[in-house]
C-alpha cells in the first residue's frame, strides 16, 4: 500500500507510461490499488486493473485532467509543460538525467541542444515548485537498462552476438541503473512530502570500466567476443564508413568519444536520504 494514496479520490497521472520505468510504475501502483491515468501517443498494448489509458501527444498540447500527483518517466520538458495545466498538483516525482552533467559539451550539436532543453526544464521545474509551494523530487539516473524494449544495452548485445571481435575506444566508468529499481523508488517516494524541490543523482549498484560493462552484456547475451581497444579516431572512421552503408546508424561518433569518459555520479545523498539501494549490474535478455 502507498500511504495517503490508495483509494484517494483523484487518480495519479503517469507520463512516459510505456517506457521501461513507466511500465514498472503502472504495475506497482496498480497492484497497490491506486487509480492511474496513463499517457501514451500509441494504442496501449497492456491492460491493468485501475489503469485508464489516454492516447495523447503531449508535445501538441498538455492534457486536461484532475490529479494531485504527477509521476513522469518520459521527457522532462513535457512534464514541465503539463504541470502548467494541473492546478491541483502538489506532488511530482520526475525522471531527469545525469546526462546534463556529461553531455553539455558534446561535439554533437543535437546532443548539446537536448542538454540545453533538459537543463531548462530542470530550472523551470524548480521555479514551478517554488511558485506553487509543491513537493518535487527530480531523479537524475545514469544509463537505464532493463525492460522489454531496452535499446541501450541491446545494441551492444547484438554486436556481441554477431562479431568475434568487438572494438572499443576507452575505459570510462559506467553505472547502469535497472529500470525497475527506478520504478520502485518512484513509487515509494509518492509518500515523501514537505521537502520542496529536491534533486538526486542516481547511479546503479555497480561501477564498471567500459570493457567490463561490455563483457558483462556480451556474457548475458551468451556471447564471448574478444574485446579490443582501438584508438578513438580509428573507430570513428570505421563508424563513418559503416554509416555510408546504412549500418550502425544508432551509434554516433560522440558515443565513441564518451567511451573514454567516466559517466558516474555520487549517489550517496540518494542512498542516505531516499533509501536508494540499486541492484548490481546483471543484465538479462530473457523476456520479462
Ligand atoms: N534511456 C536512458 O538511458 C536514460 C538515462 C537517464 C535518464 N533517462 C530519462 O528517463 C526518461 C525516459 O527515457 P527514455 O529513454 O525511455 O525515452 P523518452 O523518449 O524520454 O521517454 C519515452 C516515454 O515517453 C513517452 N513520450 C515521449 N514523447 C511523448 C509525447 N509527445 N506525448 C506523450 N508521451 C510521450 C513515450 O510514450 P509513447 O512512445 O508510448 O507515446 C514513452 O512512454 C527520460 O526522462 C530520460 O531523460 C533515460
Amino acid at each position: 500500500m502507498i500511504p495517503g494514496l490508495a483509494g484517494g479520490p483523484a487518480p495519479v497521472l503517469v507520463l512516459g507510461a510505456t517506457g521501461a520505468v513507466g511500465r514498472g510504475l503502472l504495475e506497482r501502483l496498480s497492484k497497490a490499488g491506486v487509480p492511474i491515468i496513463a499517457v501514451s501517443r500509441r494504442v496501449p498494448d497492456a491492460e491493468l486493473p485501475n489503469v485508464m489509458w489516454m492516447q495523447h501527444d503531449l508535445a501538441r498540447e498538455p492534457l486536461k485532467v484532475e490529479t494531485h500527483v504527477l509521476l513522469s518517466a518520459g521527457p522532462l520538458s513535457l512534464a514541465r509543460r503539463q504541470l502548467e495545466r494541473l492546478p491541483a498538483v502538489r506532488r511530482v516525482i520526475a525522471l531527469g538525467s545525469a546526462s546534463v552533467r556529461f553531455k553539455q559539451d558534446s561535439p554533437d550539436p543535437d546532443e548539446r541542444a537536448m542538454m540545453r532543453e533538459l537543463a531548462d526544464a530542470e530550472l523551470r521545474l524548480g521555479e514551478w515548485a517554488e511558485r506553487r509551494a509543491a513537493d518535487v523530487t527530480l531523479l537524475r539516473p545514469t544509463l537505464i537498462y532493463g525492460g522489454r524494449h531496452d535499446r541501450n544495452i541491446s545494441v551492444i548485445a547484438e554486436a556481441a552476438r554477431t562479431k568475434r571481435r568487438l572494438p572499443i575506444a576507452g575505459r570510462g566508468l559506467r553505472q547502469p541503473v535497472h529500470a525497475d529499481d527506478l520504478a520502485r523508488l518512484m513509487t515509494t517516494l509518492v509518500a515523501r512530502q514537505g521537502r520542496g524541490f529536491e534533486v538526486f543523482d542516481l547511479g546503479g549498484g555497480e561501477t564498471l570500466p567500459y570493457p567490463d560493462f561490455v563483457r558483462r552484456i556480451a556474457s548475458a547475451a551468451g556471447a564471448d567476443p574478444s574485446i579490443v581497444q582501438v584508438p578513438a579516431p580509428l573507430l570513428t572512421t570505421g563508424l563513418r564508413v559503416a554509416h555510408l552503408f546504412g549500418r550502425m546508424t544508432t551509434v554516433t561518433p560522440a558515443m565513441i568519444r564518451r567511451q573514454r569518459m567516466d559517466l558516474a555520479v555520487d549517489d550517496t545523498p540518494a542512498r542516505e536520504q531516499l533509501g536508494w539501494n540499486p541492484r548490481p549490474f546483471r543484465p538479462s535478455f530473457s523476456p520479462d
